[in-house]
């Protein structure tokens, strides 16, 4: 069986990244499609305990970062990997892009490096698809409802998110879609709807695994 598709969801907090992939979730299910619906961090069990030290305590960057890899690395092996080789799609909520901006754009910590440490961590594994919804700082700042060290961070660091997102997208434009976060959630759905029909569906002329969503 062919690996079935891996799509990645980033984004400046607040943006709708998490309601979108729930709602892409829903709609394959629906179709019958078995979907692994998962975040980072968090994503695997030792992340999980992670979670709340990276978005609470107060931590240096390189701290942080080894942290946010360490799930990275554990996610990767123990859910993500073994879902897409059963033709089970995932869907994550923040992966590795997210540490090459938030560390890397945000941290100030080196990009190339990130880089590096990025493809120890995922196994080289390479979304096929990266979901940006893109979203002016003032707009997302007032919807972010999580209140954590990063939400906390000045209007600026937001703003380096923001246009570290949008540069990597513009180096790699095979893989990012980029979506406005003005739309509303209903349009947001529908434009995404009509890239995965294009990308992976009109490719798939049967699914032989029957729906569920795992998270
Ligand atoms: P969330 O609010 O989307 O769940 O993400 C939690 C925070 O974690 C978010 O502010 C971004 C941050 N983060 C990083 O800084 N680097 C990373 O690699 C990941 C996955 C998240």
């Amino acid at each position: 069986m062919a690996r079935a598709p891996f799509i990645t969801f980033e984004g400046v907090e607040g943006a709708g990244k998490t309601t979108l992939a729930r709602s892409l979730a829903d709609w394959l299910q629906r179709q019958g499609t078995s979907v692994l619906l998962t975040r980072e961090p968090g994503g695997s069990d030792l992340g999980k305990q992670l979670r709340p030290m990276i978005l609470n305590q107060p931590l240096d960057a390189y701290t942080e970062l080894f942290l946010l890899l360490a799930d990275r690395r554990q996610h990767t092996l123990q859910r993500i990997l073994p879902a897409l080789e059963q033709g089970i799609w995932v869907l994550c909520d923040r992966y590795a892009d997210s540490t090459l901006v938030y560390q890397g754009y945000g941290r100030g910590l080196d990009l190339d490096l990130l880089r590096y440490l990025n493809t120890l961590a995922t196994n080289a594994l390479c979304p096929d698809l990266t979901v940006l919804i893109d979203l002016p700082v003032e707009i997302a700042l007032t919807r972010a409802n999580d209140p954590n060290r990063f939400e906390a961070e000045a209007a600026e660091f937001h703003e380096r998110i923001r246009a570290g997102y949008l540069r990597e997208a513009a180096n790699a434009p095979d893989r990012y879609v980029i979506l406005s976060g003005t739309e509303t959630p209903e349009t947001l759905l529908a434009n995404l709807q009509a890239v995965i029909q294009q990308r992976f569906l009109n490719l798939q002329q049967e699914n032989p695994v029957a729906g569920r969503i795992t998270e």
